[in-house]
């Protein structure tokens, strides 16, 4: 058996720990060889490999991004993509394809496992833990606690020049990083895309929040809105899944903060490095097991199904369960985090 690997859409903490758990008990456990691809589903489209045996997988586990590099290539919108991937992997003698990625990436495996019968097994990938059907992804952990330590700083620079800090975290459909980052770090004020929120509210808490040595802190997830009367709409843009988005929500909502208030305010965007450096010991556990699982699939010729975690279990379920809805921050759990606004 020989395996082609792929790592797709944006990079994320513990993508080489899957790699690794792949290849590893791929050739200990059943002998099987692999291929690796480059750059997503570039790598198969036009035919471009690495090697990828146990000295490629060796030191990679504590390491961030991907030997195998990514890129956003969908292959089903390349022209005769679908028969030029067939050729590539009839030409490396590929029987299998792992794919490691978002729903991006997923969606391409879910149409080519089941449309096209090309054998593919999915891993589920994002900083955002927006992917249905796992209760974590990896890469989310680290992302929660670079955000969280920032929070930190920022709370003692915040009081040292008594400003409202506004830190914008990733998070462009749910708001997992803000809530989980800003309860963590003790923020007063939590923003995410599933429910708009009013200025004049924020204003109350921040202005409720200042005393003699307190400041407060603003976590607001990229993908946040402001209300329809609040929101300048022509600044938005509309994001793949037709969403009016307001870029740079984290600027914006400080000046916003600093005109209906009087008080000073500063923004701090984490942005990708949130994305990069060694992944946390949670989420190389978590990325390791879900590639000794996929293997297993191949192994069991279980494919168009994801890995998936599901409590402390990882389980296989249909890669489009995963993409076909966004697992968003149910607003119970929001609600909850309401008790600290203020
Ligand atoms: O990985 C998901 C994500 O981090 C989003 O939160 C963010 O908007 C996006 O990727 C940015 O990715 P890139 O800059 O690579 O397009």
């Amino acid at each position: 058996m020989r395996v082609g690997v792929l790592t797709g859409g944006g990079d994320c903490p513990g993508l080489n720990a899957v790699i690794r758990g792949v290849v590893r008990k791929g050739i200990q456990e059943y002998a099987y060889e692999f291929v690796g691809y480059r750059d997503g589903w570039r790598g198969p489209l036009e035919g471009d490999t690495i090697p990828l045996d146990i000295a490629a997988v060796r030191g990679i586990l504590p390491r961030g991004g991907t030997i195998l590099g990514s890129s956003r290539t969908n292959p089903l919108k390349a022209e005769d993509g679908v028969r030029r991937i067939k050729e590539n992997l009839a030409k490396h003698e590929v029987d299998a394809l792992i794919a490691i990625g978002g729903e991006d990436t997923l969606g391409v495996a879910t149409a080519l496992s089941g449309e096209y019968g090309i054998p593919c097994v999915g891993v589920p990938k994002t900083i955002d833990n927006d992917l249905s059907a796992t209760d974590y992804t990896f890469g989310f952990d680290t992302a929660v606690g670079i955000a969280t330590e920032a929070i930190d700083r920022l709370h003692t620079t915040a009081e040292s020049h008594m400003r409202v800090l506004v830190v914008e975290v990733m998070g462009r459909h749910a708001g997992w990083i803000a809530l989980h980052s800003g309860l963590a770090g003790g923020a007063n004020v939590i923003l995410i895309p599933e429910q708009r929120f009013e200025v004049d509210q924020v204003c109350k808490w921040v202005t409720s929040r200042f005393r003699a040595t307190y400041a407060p802190i603003v976590v607001v997830a990229e993908g946040a809105m402001p209300k329809d009367g609040d929101a300048v709409l022509k600044d938005g843009t509309l994001d793949s899944f037709g969403h009016v988005r307001l870029s740079g929500v984290g600027e914006w909502l400080a000046k916003e903060i600093e005109a209906r208030t009087g008080k000073e305010a500063r923004t701090t965007v984490l942005g990708h490095v949130q994305r990069g450096g060694t992944p946390s010991a949670f989420d190389r556990w978590l990325a390791t097991r879900f590639g000794l699982h996929a293997i297993e699939a191949v192994r069991d010729g279980d494919f168009g199904k994801m890995v998936a975690l599901q409590g402390t279990n990882i389980v296989r379920v249909p890669i489009s369960d995963a993409t076909s809805k966004l697992k968003t921050v149910d607003p119970k759990l929001y609600e909850e985090a309401g008790v600290f606004f203020g």
